[in-house]
């Protein structure tokens, strides 16, 4: 599909060497014995696995960091006026119809350098997490790397619609040594965006055990058209203790600039960030940042356009070709979480079984931490012709 300002039918060539979606799997997710065993050449792998995407950055952003560059200077930079707290409060109220406050803006490198902080400076030793699980991995690497005991709550799922256990998460939370809930909003890998209802009962039982939220919102700027997002601290203005993580990176495909946004009600808190993160910003994440919250609307409406698609596109696909798995467009996200149960033992390892075979690079199973054996995620923020070409190769592999 050429939609009509922007193509995201380009195959984008990622010349970078160091470009991590098509490099960089090797030593992260796969043995070298594993790779080893790989049937097709590097050159034709097709990476659906880390959250970035095989588009080219909207133009009005590369125009942006363009004209930063044609000031040739990039010492230190922090934000220090109120322009991009304008352009990023317009983008919330006008999307989300919410704003926080300026002073409780905060940036930083990125929402997993964030996480390991915000664990240090909330969390004593004895104190516990809670998360649900299937979880992004970095929820509990964060934790682990400080000796943090981490709860799981398994999401309930029923054909490929997730809920929380609402019963389980309380009686988890009850116990005085959580005190810290790290919550995906939308929901990586699931994709699932919480309604008000579930974030209110969510916030409530957090507030009434004094657990502090780190509500990850990430993703929250990719909806299926239509959908709309509601920030967890919108439904709770009074409450300090809901930290909510932003940022332009997922929605934008800027996360090599390093950009991303923490807003921190408790001054407490503010203050001792203050004091221990490196408070600098890089001049070009910025500058992009900028031009994304500015002057990215249209250009992400036309990417949810397309993406709606590539979701209807692999629906009707599995539908036909795999008709075992399970599988539901989900409200937010890029992602495509698929249940195989179906075709593969629970303990399958997905993620090598289908980069062995297909040459596809997905991530699947324990790579979710927990309650996800079975299941796997593609990325589905790539041209239709790449999706379909994998889909192929899936399909080919589970017969
Ligand atoms: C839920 C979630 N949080 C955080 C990140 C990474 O954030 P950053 O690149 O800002 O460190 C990801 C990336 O996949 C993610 O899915």
């Amino acid at each position: 599909m050429t939609s009509s300002n922007y193509n995201f039918d380009d195959l984008v060539e990622r010349k970078d060497g160091n470009a991590v979606a098509q490099h960089g799997f090797k030593n992260y997710i796969f043995t070298e014995a594993q790779v080893a065993e790989f049937t097709y050449p590097d050159e034709e792998l097709i990476p659906l696995w880390i959250a970035d995407m095989a588009f080219a950055s909207a133009p009005e952003i590369v125009d942006a960091i363009r004209q930063r560059l044609d000031n040739p200077i990039f010492g230190y930079t922090k934000i220090l006026d109120s322009d991009f707290y304008k352009n990023f409060a317009n983008w919330t109220r006008s999307r989300y119809d919410w704003t926080c406050k300026e002073e409780e803006l905060l940036s930083t490198a990125g929402v997993i350098p964030a996480l390991y902080s915000l664990i240090e400076y909330i969390c004593d030793a004895n104190d516990k997490i809670i998360t649900f699980t299937p979880a992004y991995s970095y929820f509990k690497r964060s934790a682990d790397y400080h000796n943090i005991d981490i709860v799981y709550s398994p999401l309930v799922n029923e054909q490929n619609e997730f809920c929380m256990d609402f019963d389980d998460f309380r009686e988890k939370t009850k116990d005085p040594k959580v005190k810290l809930c790290i919550f995906c909003h939308p929901h990586n890998p699931t994709g699932r965006l919480w309604t008000e209802e579930e974030l209110r009962e969510f916030g409530n039982i957090c507030i009434e055990n004094n657990v502090t939220i780190i509500s990850d919102e990430i993703h929250c700027d990719i909806t299926r058209t239509g959908v709309h997002h509601t920030p967890l601290a919108k439904l709770f203005p009074e409450n300090e203790n809901i930290i909510t993580c932003m940022a332009p990176s997922k929605s934008f495909n800027l996360a090599g600039l390093l950009f991303a946004i923490i807003i921190i009600p408790d001054e407490r808190l503010r203050k001792t960030w203050k004091r221990k993160h490196y408070l600098f910003e890089n001049p070009l994440g910025l500058a992009a940042a900028q031009a994304a919250y500015g002057k990215g609307g249209p250009w992400l409406s036309e990417l949810s356009a397309y993406l709606d698609e590539n979701f209807s596109f692999v629906k009707d696909y599995l539908a036909e070709y795999l008709p075992e798995a399970i599988f539901k467009v989900p409200e937010a996200t890029y992602f495509a979480w698929l249940d195989m149960r179906a075709y593969f033992p629970k303990k399958e390892n997905l993620t090598f079984y289908f980069a062995k075979h297909a040459g596809v690079i997905l991530e699947g199973g324990n790579m979710f931490v927990a309650d996800a054996d079975g299941f796997m995620r593609l990325n589905l923020a790539c041209p239709r012709s790449v999706l379909e070409e994998a889909l192929e190769r899936i399909v080919k592999v589970c017969k």
